[in-house]
């Protein structure tokens, strides 16, 4: 057995009459990146707080590298490190003032030996003293993901870290996130509405959806159980689907089928005998994909919708002060 990192098991969370978090529970391993996948307002966030002691849960049970964090947060906050879009960081500031800044909160005497090793791993020690403000989207993730590390934590949350950037700065962020996670051997767990993204970095993820977590597991088990692939096929005329029930469900129009299957190579060479008798205008199969896992398990797909969240987060910011 895996050593366990994360425990959360029946969480409630209510706000008034509201339940944002309805009876959740999950387990993260020691040295895995984890996943909470789910659209706007699912409660990831709200799951986040919890588990970094930043609010305290209506009820259930939280243990945070063996650490109940409703009963003791402080001891928690020395084991994690936390990035989020709305990460405390001062543009005005140079990246080594950040992570100074960043020690002082933490209490960390002896810090700038692994402030040097992190900036030089990130290889960004050189631009040390340029101010924050001053560096691209990609070199402040860096900053930031050093700041989250510099006391050496055990395991790293990442609320929607990739929310609001460019598909080539996502894309070695993520390059990042798995090299942390090796290199540094930190437990990640990071929470996104992008699938491609949950499928891409996780070795196993949870779907929340409205409070509840409706599944969980590595994204090929989730896309093989809930998700499976989809064989179409059109024809010129009508045809007898009932044939093609031995292969799966069967969905039938005037000229065309499609059949949900588990896995389509699996099935294909003998249903080409059975199509053999029609005639065939085309044939497509649709490799199973966490977007239908997530629509099965639901009955609506993630929508990005057209919420700018760095808007948003600029707007809290700018409140804030
Ligand atoms: N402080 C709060 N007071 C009232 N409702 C809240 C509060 N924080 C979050 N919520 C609600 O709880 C739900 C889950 O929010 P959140 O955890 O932020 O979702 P996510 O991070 O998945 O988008 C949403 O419906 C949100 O409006
Ligand atoms: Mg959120």
């Amino acid at each position: 057995m895996d050593e366990q990192s994360i425990l959360v098991e029946e969480l409630v969370k209510k706000y008034g009459d509201f339940t944002a978090l309805d009876h959740i529970s999950f387990d993260v391993r020691e040295g895995e990146v984890f996943g909470l996948l789910g659209p706007n307002g699912a409660g990831k966030t709200t799951t986040i707080k919890i588990m970094t002691g930043l609010t305290l849960p209506t009820s259930g049970k939280v243990l945070v590298s063996n650490i109940d964090v409703t009963k003791k947060p402080n001891e928690v906050k020395k084991k994690i490190g936390w990035i989020s879009a709305d990460v405390i960081v001062d543009d005005d500031l140079t990246a080594w003032e950040n992570l100074e800044l960043q020690a002082k909160l933490e209490g960390l005497k002896e810090w700038k030996e692994r402030a040097k090793q992190l900036l030089d791993y990130f290889g960004i020690f050189e631009f040390k003293d340029r101010q924050l403000g001053k560096f691209s989207t990609g070199m402040r993730k860096k900053v930031e993901i050093s700041m989250a590390l510099l006391h050496s934590p055990e395991i790293v949350f990442m609320d929607e870290p990739t929310i609001g950037l460019d598909v080539s700065t996502r894309k070695s962020l993520w390059d990042i996130i798995r090299k942390i996670n090796k290199d540094f051997g930190v437990t990640v767990l990071l929470t996104t509405h992008y699938m491609e993204e949950a499928d891409m970095l996780c070795e196993r993820i949870a779907i929340i959806n409205k409070g509840k977590i409706v599944a969980i597991g590595s994204p090929e088990e989730l896309k093989s159980k809930y998700g499976g692939d989809v064989i179409e096929v059109q024809f010129y005329g009508s045809v007898d689907y009932k044939i093609f029930e031995k292969y799966g469900q069967v969905i039938a129009k005037e000229n065309s089928i499609r059949i949900k299957v588990g896995n389509a190579e699996d099935v294909l060479v003998s249903m080409l005998k059975d199509l053999s008798q029609f005639r065939v205008k085309s044939l497509r199969i649709e490799k199973a994909s966490l977007d239908t896992a997530f629509l099965n398990l639901t009955g609506s797909t993630i929508e990005e919708g057209d919420f700018d969240a760095r808007k948003f987060y600029a707007m809290l910011r700018r409140s804030r002060k």
